[in-house]
């Protein structure tokens, strides 16, 4: 009688049928994990002290992690190295629409396109010029000061026939934004 339950547990039981499988079962159930976290707290420790293998690499990444801060200062400085003339904020900022015409700008040195502007007067001008109109961005979405885009709005508007004066630059600059065309003997 008593082998037909027995028979019935061993089917239930799968693949461990002595009390020495069970044993090793239940030391794997046990040891596996344990092994598992050792694995863990160690692959975690070596990532986070590896980098003395490496200290090249953790020097390249302290001085990413400084840069940006470094850049703004640079920034700063150069914004205060001192204006840029209206040529050359022109042509940096301003000639990709009006050299071509791109977008319906009023092309560079375009008498009859710049006529009835100019007679809007200079202020004007330049206010269009810093707050935007239609498909000119504000500052012409650029990175130059107020007095960088106003000379460029008088040298735009010089170009096509005013006779704006550019708007002085701080006693430093002005002499190194007077262009040297005349200087070639
Ligand atoms: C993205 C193209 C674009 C750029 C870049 C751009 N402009 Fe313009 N600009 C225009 C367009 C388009 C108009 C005509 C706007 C209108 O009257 O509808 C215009 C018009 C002007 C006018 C005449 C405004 C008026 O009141 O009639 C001035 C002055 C001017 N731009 C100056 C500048 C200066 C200075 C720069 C560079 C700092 C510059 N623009 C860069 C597109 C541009």
């Amino acid at each position: 009688m008593s082998q037909v339950p027995n028979s019935h547990d061993n089917d239930h039981e799968g693949p461990i049928k002595t009390p020495k499988q069970l044993a090793v079962a239940v030391g794997l159930a046990f040891i596996v994990p344990i092994i598992i976290i050792i694995l863990l707290v160690e692959f975690v420790a070596s990532s986070g002290t590896g980098s003395s293998g490496s200290d090249a690499l953790s020097e390249q990444a302290t001085a990413q992690r400084i840069r940006p801060v470094g850049s703004v200062e640079v920034k700063m400085v150069s914004a205060n190295a001192g204006p840029r003339s209206g040529e050359e904020v022109f042509k940096a900022q301003c000639a990709a629409c009006h050299e071509s015409g791109a977008m319906g700008a009023p092309k560079l040195g375009d008498a009859a396109g710049w006529g009835p502007r100019i007679g809007t007067g200079l202020a004007a001008l330049i206010q269009s010029a810093l707050k935007g109109k239609n498909a000119m961005p504000p500052q012409a979405g650029g990175e130059f000061s107020d007095l960088e885009v106003s000379r460029a709005v008088a040298y735009l508007a010089n170009a096509g026939g005013a006779k704006f004066t550019e708007p002085a630059a701080p006693a430093a600059a002005a002499s190194e934004a007077a262009p040297p065309a005349s200087d070639v003997k």
